[in-house]
């Protein structure tokens, strides 16, 4: 089974959790877009939900080209489930996401699900977090200074390395969907997330990071 085919059928094992009228948190990414577009097939077949909230404009491209119905999130808004992909899972199902640069508005999304679920193809399992570089969305405005600072809390969380990169895409920064940069974090290893999780959620410049600590409840891995 190639690595996509694996993919395809984790979102489709998470397709099945999906039941008539919930509301749901669409994630960005291949295999979330497996998903999304399993997701379409469904509703063409009959099924009938609340709608759905898209965790990307690519997400939500795709989703309305699928035909998936989609809404605005207001203060009430809670997702019955939400389902993403992932490019690390440790076995405590703490995750770094965001190599698709959509992790704002995926922890977001996440914060606000009964039920997430992670959905991956077994590549993604690893003992310890760190060997995929680390996003962390940062400001525009002085950004190789919140890049000192990210460094310092890499070193202070006691990473292996702290090797940072502004991300460029088609020889530009890439810009996210917020309008900020990334800078993919090289840590090596990741000791203790939660610590370099709190040190870089108190760094000022940094507007979210890819450490999903304690938010995925269950993993789907093919
Ligand atoms: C996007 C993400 C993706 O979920 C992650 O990069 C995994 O991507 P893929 O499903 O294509 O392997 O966090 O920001």
């Amino acid at each position: 089974m190639t690595a996509d085919e694996a993919k395809r059928e984790a979102a489709l094992k998470a397709l099945e959790l999906v039941q008539p009228g919930m509301t749901l948190g669409l994630g960005t990414g291949s295999t979330a877009a497996h998903f999304v577009r399993g997701l379409g097939l469904r509703l063409k077949a009959g099924l009938r939900i609340a709608g759905a909230v898209a965790t990307s404009e690519a997400t939500a491209d795709l989703a309305r080209a699928s035909g998936v119905p989609l809404l605005e999130p207001g203060p009430e808004t809670r997702f019955d489930l939400a389902v993403d992909g992932a490019d690390e899972i440790d076995p405590a199902l703490n995750l770094i996401k965001g190599g698709g640069g959509a992790l704002l508005r995926e922890k977001i999304v996440a914060a606000a699900a009964a039920r997430f679920i992670v959905i991956a193809d077994a590549g993604k399992r690893t003992p310890r977090l760190g060997r995929f570089p680390l996003p962390v969305e940062v400001t525009p405005f002085a950004w190789p200074l919140t890049a000192a600072k990210v460094a310092e809390a890499l070193r202070a969380a006691g990473c292996a390395r702290d090797v940072l990169s502004l991300r460029y895409k088609d020889g530009a920064p890439f810009i996210t969907d917020g309008g900020n940069h990334i800078l993919d974090c090289q840590a090596a290893l990741i000791p203790e997330p939660s610590a370099l999780a709190a040190l870089l959620d108190a760094t000022p410049g940094v507007v979210e990071h890819g450490l999903f600590i304690g938010l995925a409840h269950e993993a789907i891995v093919v």
